[in-house]
């Protein structure tokens, strides 16, 4: 089968680390966010891969020149302008010429989903499309799913009021496409699957939903892209990568954390939950806390950083203290 994965987006939530990297560019334990996602795809028996490409196309061209990624071939459709999630698959299904059945996965998400499964219940239900769904305590964040017992959507509500919501069973950013879905969305202009394409289809009956409760992340806030790494760190998720070669002061103390390739960390450092990308330099008597550092960060002496989010190349001065604060790379 054919995945159409969508990582166009501007990953805006996720800035300064998106200044110059698209999000599924971000390292998730030092590998790209992409190839956890190729990866599993390729695991459960997906032959081919497009990405839906917009922001920055250059870094995932730049990066997996020989046409393959996680092993499996793929092609690219890049927008010249943004056109949304919807305007995306119909623009990549036009120009790979999709004409069978085919999935569509939001390229931000990090899930042991059984897609096996999931195309099976869609053959099944004769649905013209298909959902994975994931039961959540906040749904409001997220695009609402109401489903009749057959499966069948009754109703798809994009990030409901807090409270409001009629179900805790949310969008988990897997579909089962028939071609057809395609003809569903307007063409020259920005549409979101979301908003539009998926309530209209839920109103028109055709739309259908597959429970899961598999291991299930979003990663599009850095609490969350802290989280996805702390999660393959620790194995709440399978294929734990090894993460090799950063030199750490015996007297440093690293808690649940990552440290990218070399990266160096002097002696009284404290690292705790937070994610260190390459080449990170952190100076003695530093405390890092709740904190992701993109490439080549530079933490001067005695620092205090706490929930911070550090663009690439950023010098931190030593003696400071930054709580809760976004500085873009240099
Ligand atoms: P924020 O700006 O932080 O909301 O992030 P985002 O731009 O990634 O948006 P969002 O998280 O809602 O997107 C969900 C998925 O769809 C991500 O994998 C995005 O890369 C992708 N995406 C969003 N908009 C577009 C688009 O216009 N074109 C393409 N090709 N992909 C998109």
């Amino acid at each position: 089968m054919f995945a159409v994965v969508l990582v166009g987006g501007f990953g805006t939530r996720l800035r300064p680390l998106t200044e110059h990297t698209p999000k599924q560019m971000l390292p998730i334990c030092g590998v790209p966010m992409i190839e956890w996602v190729v990866g599993h795809l390729a695991e459960h028996g997906v032959q081919e891969v497009g990405l839906a490409l917009g922001y920055r196309p250059d870094a995932f061209l730049n990066a997996y020149p020989n046409g393959r990624i996680a092993d499996i071939p793929y092609r690219v459709a890049v927008e010249a302008e943004a056109l949304g999630t919807a305007g995306a698959i119909r623009f990549a299904a036009q120009e790979m010429q999709l004409e069978e059945t085919f999935l569509v996965l939001n390229g931000d998400v990090l899930t042991d989903l059984h897609i096996g499964a999931l195309v099976e219940f869609h053959d099944q239900h004769e649905a013209e499309a298909t959902i994975a769904l994931q039961a959540v305590s906040d749904p409001s964040r997220f695009g609402v799913v109401r489903t009749g017992d057959n499966g069948r959507v009754e109703e798809f509500i994009e990030k409901p009021p807090a409270g409001k919501s009629p179900s805790n069973h949310i969008n988990a950013g897997t579909y089962v496409m028939n071609p057809s879905v395609v003809d569903r969305i307007p063409e020259g202009r920005p549409v979101s699957i979301e908003r539009e394409t998926f309530p209209d289809m839920a109103e028109a009956g055709t739309l259908y939903a597959m429970q899961s409760d598999t291991y299930w992340l979003d990663t599009g806030t850095p609490g969350q892209f802290l989280e996805a790494n702390l999660d393959v760190l620790q194995g709440r998720r399978k294929n734990r990568p090894s993460m090799p070669l950063a030199t750490v002061h015996p007297a440093a103390q690293i808690e649940e954390s990552v440290i990218g390739t070399g990266s160096h960390i002097d002696a009284e450092v404290m690292v705790k939950r937070s994610v260190l990308f390459t080449d990170c330099h952190v100076s003695r008597g530093a405390t890092i806390v709740d904190s992701v550092l993109s490439d080549e960060v530079y933490v001067g002496e005695g620092t205090r950083l706490e929930g911070c989010v550090i663009g690439s190349g950023q010098r931190i001065e030593a003696g400071a203290t930054l709580i809760d604060q976004k500085r873009p790379g240099s």
